[in-house]
């Protein structure tokens, strides 16, 4: 009998519905404590870096290396090579970054978790994974599971003979799926993408739509564009679908949407050509069987299925049968070699269309003289060669094509191409180079990375640090203005690709130095004094000390928040942990302006140029994600920039205080006031009125994101706390803290003092 009173036990822990079903639109406040260190079995306190230096590499690289060229009988390797699948679970594992949010990439091994494991695009992926578990048990968590996905990509690439660019470790594993990503407006069954049913979105996670949701504009009227920040032309790709949009089977159209969704993932065309090119020098497509027949994707999948979906009921579901995305066959008659067969049979034959035993629209040379390709498992066997849509499209479109003729020339030249662009594909998200470990870490320094100077000075000491503060304040510039100085500098910061920050000083340089949120004329004087002050300390310092203005920037923000929290009544220190060094303009990509701010609800900045689909605040949240902040970090750091007077305009909102610069809880002791009216300013509600309900007189202004702290049942709590009549000093104590947090989270070189933050 059941233990429960009653015959039937109707739900469990997390069944449906729960919060988000009833309210869809809510703030999820706790996306900001994801991945929490209570997932993670290795406890907060391991250290992959140390787990990592104990490995033997040349060791694991050899047992990559056998691996790949080995088979076995419950999924046998294809030409008795593991490479090329190897190769294509790397490339998916990276290609989902997006340069818009830096979200995505290999950096965490989400390709482990949902929904990313179980996208159509990442068909089969899970059995490259299951290949890889020995090795992984091997070397246990001296090599994680984000590595050891890239290495092996890379370990398969070098043993076909392509000579890489080099390797960096230092990715480390997320423990549980990302519930926060937005991936996209479509629906998806796990089914092809050109399958999809057209028809309205209706919000059920199985319903299919088109692609041309996240799309709008018209080719015809020169205005095409896809929805930021999305990277991929439909939900569940890594970024086109082969056969076409919509599997149209049209080269030139898929060259826009390829030319589109490679440019969010940060790639020129140059880049773009070399990957696909590269990528299809080796291996083959798998489409034996109708995808109607596939089981379940692997999060679906019945618990026997152990984690591995797509379960293909044509003879064993593996080898000749093998069906994963729908296309069938080889590029070139040498799948497990690099060289230029791909280019080369591209602009030798002419391709017509035709079909895949799946049903799937590819590609067949005209002349029946053009070389076949063997087949990857029947002996003697030999087929067609096949190119894709996206294959035939960098051909018909004329710059893609005079890159490819490029490489076509010059072999050398574009296997050079191909490496650094892999690189950077799999790097991209890493941030700094200094975050690379391991002994193939390329020595070249490269834009993307954002380079930095390695320290090569004496810092400053105590006593120094003292007199320079000083000479911060008495510039007479004003709290304000030292505060948005630093937080300008360091506030751009992105924990997705661990982009940005106070390290480099790039606040000085193009493009953040105009950036409208960041104030810059007043950014300018301050830049100005701080200069002076600079060069008079570098010019007197004994023993070659010297301070970079990254550094300084950051102290005189320290300066300021220490005044402003005197001047309410409170002596504290903030942290301020030297050592940063300044990047020069040369070295700052042009890929750096995506680091702008379209909103950022701490100065409240929204950008109404722009179009939005989501409310201020929910951008806002998505930023206090980005800085890694807890929601009781976001609040205190919220509301005392309110009172520190930061509004990007000079405007009052939210500015619940008639002591602007002094750090006190005086905005969540009004915010929480019931004494207060909270009129909107019209029906967006995006701006109110605080009216005193006693006078009926205006007293504030404020926006979403001033009244977020008080309307949202979670933030509230964490508000009242600061308002309370006990709350002033845990609130200048709390945001000192969160403020040293958000100085400290690019100082990757400071890797101890950066951890105790
Ligand atoms: C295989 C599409 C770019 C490397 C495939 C397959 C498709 C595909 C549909 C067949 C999957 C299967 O059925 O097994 C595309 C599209 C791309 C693209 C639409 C972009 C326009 C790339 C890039 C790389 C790459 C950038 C790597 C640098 C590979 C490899 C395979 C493959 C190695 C063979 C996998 C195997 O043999 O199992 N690609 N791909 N692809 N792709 Fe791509």
């Amino acid at each position: 009998a059941c233990p429960f009173r009653g015959t039937r036990i109707g739900g469990a822990t997390g069944s449906e519905p729960q919060l988000d079903h009833w309210w869809p639109n809510r703030l999820k406040v706790e996306l900001l404590h994801q991945d929490p260190v209570q997932a993670n079995p290795f406890g907060a306190h391991h250290d992959y870096a140390e787990a990592f230096s104990k490995i033997d590499y040349d060791a694991l690289k050899a047992d990559i290396r056998s691996f790949l060229t080995s088979s076995v009988d419950w999924w046998p390797s294809d030409y008795g090579h593991y490479g090329p699948q190897m190769i294509r679970m790397a490339w998916h594992s990276a290609g989902t970054y997006r340069i818009a949010d830096g979200r995505g990439g290999a950096g965490q091994g989400m390709q482990r978790f949902a929904p990313i494991n179980s996208w159509w695009d990442n068909g089969n992926t899970d059995k490259s994974r299951r290949l890889l578990w020995p090795i992984k048990q091997k070397y246990g968590e001296g090599i994680s599971w984000a590595d050891l996905m890239v290495l092996t990509g890379n370990v398969a690439l070098e043993i076909m003979g392509l000579k890489t660019f080099g390797y960096g470790a230092g990715r480390i594993d997320a423990w549980e799926a990302d519930r926060a990503t937005y991936w996209g407006p479509e629906g998806w069954n796990g089914k092809r993408p050109s399958e999809a049913p057209s028809g309205p979105l209706e919000g059920h996670p199985n319903q299919m739509v088109t692609r041309d949701i996240r799309w709008e504009g018209d080719v015809e009227e020169d205005y095409y564009d896809l929805e930021n920040p999305l990277a991929a032309s439909h939900q569940s790709l890594i970024y086109v679908d082969p056969e076409g949009p919509n599997g149209n089977g049209n080269p030139i159209d898929s060259a826009r949407d390829i030319r589109e969704t490679f440019a969010r993932m940060a790639m020129n065309d140059e880049e773009t050509v070399a990957l696909i090119a590269g990528g299809h020098a080796f291996g083959k497509s798998h489409g034996m069987v109708t995808p109607d027949k596939i089981g379940p994707a692997p999060e679906g999948a019945p618990m026997s299925a152990m984690g591995m979906g797509w379960k293909n009921p044509e003879g064993p579901g593996f080898a000749q049968y093998t069906m994963t995305n729908g296309i069938e066959g080889s590029w070139t008659p040498e799948p497990t070699r690099w060289d230029n067969d791909y280019l080369t049979n591209l602009f030798a034959f002419e391709w017509e269309k035709t079909e895949s035993p799946a049903g799937a629209v590819q590609w067949k040379p005209k002349d029946p003289g053009a070389p076949k390709t063997p087949d990857a498992h029947v002996d003697g066997q030999m087929n067609e060669l096949m190119m894709m849509t996206s294959d035939i499209a960098l051909k018909e479109d004329p710059a893609y094509r005079a890159i490819c003729e490029k490489f076509l020339n010059d072999f050398d030249y574009f296997s050079d191409a191909f490496a650094r662009a892999w690189y950077k594909l799999t790097h991209r998200d890493m941030g700094p180079k200094v975050r690379y470990m391991g002994p193939e870490v390329a020595s070249e320094d490269l834009p993307w990375q954002d380079p930095i100077p390695a320290l090569d000075h004496p810092v400053v000491d105590a006593s120094d640090i003292e007199a320079l503060k000083r000479k911060c304040l008495d510039t007479g510039l004003g709290v304000p203005a030292l505060v948005s100085a630093a937080w300008s500098s360091a506030a751009n910061y992105r924990d997705s690709d661990k982009r940005g920050g106070a390290n480099g000083a790039r606040v000085r340089l193009w493009p953040q130095n105009g950036w409208e949120v960041n104030r810059p004329a007043e950014l300018s004087k301050v830049l100005d004094a701080l200069e002076t002050i600079q060069s008079e300390f570098n010019g007197t310092a004994s023993g070659g000390k010297r301070i970079s203005m990254a550094d300084l920037i950051v102290l005189a923000g320290c300066a300021a928040v220490e005044k402003a929290a005197k001047d309410g009544g409170i002596d504290v220190e903030v942290p301020f942990v030297p050592g940063r060094m300044d990047a020069s303009q040369e070295w700052t990509d042009e890929t750096f302006e995506w680091l702008k701010p379209v909103s950022d609800g701490f100065r409240n900045y929204h950008n109404e140029q722009v179009g939005y689909n989501v409310a201020p605040e929910q951008i806002f949240l998505d930023r206090a994600m980005l800085l890694k902040l807890t929601a009781p970090e976001w609040t205190a750091l919220s509301g005392g920039m309110k009172v520190l007077d930061q509004n990007w305009d000079g405007s009052k909102h939210g500015l619940f205080t008639d002591r602007p610069g002094v750090l006190s809880n005086d905005f969540f002791q009004v915010l929480t006031s019931p004494e207060y009216e909270w009129e909107p300013h019209d029906d967006r509600e995006m701006m109110f009125n605080l009216k005193a309900r006693a006078s009926g007189e205006t007293a504030f202004t404020a926006t979403r994101c001033d009244l977020v702290f008080g309307a949202n049942a979670q933030l509230r709590q964490v508000a009242e706390v600061y308002g309370a009549n006990d709350g002033n000093e845990r609130l200048v104590r709390d945001f000192v803290k969160a403020w040293h947090k958000v100085m400290m989270l690019d100082r990757f070189d400071a890797k101890e003092e950066r951890e105790k933050v």
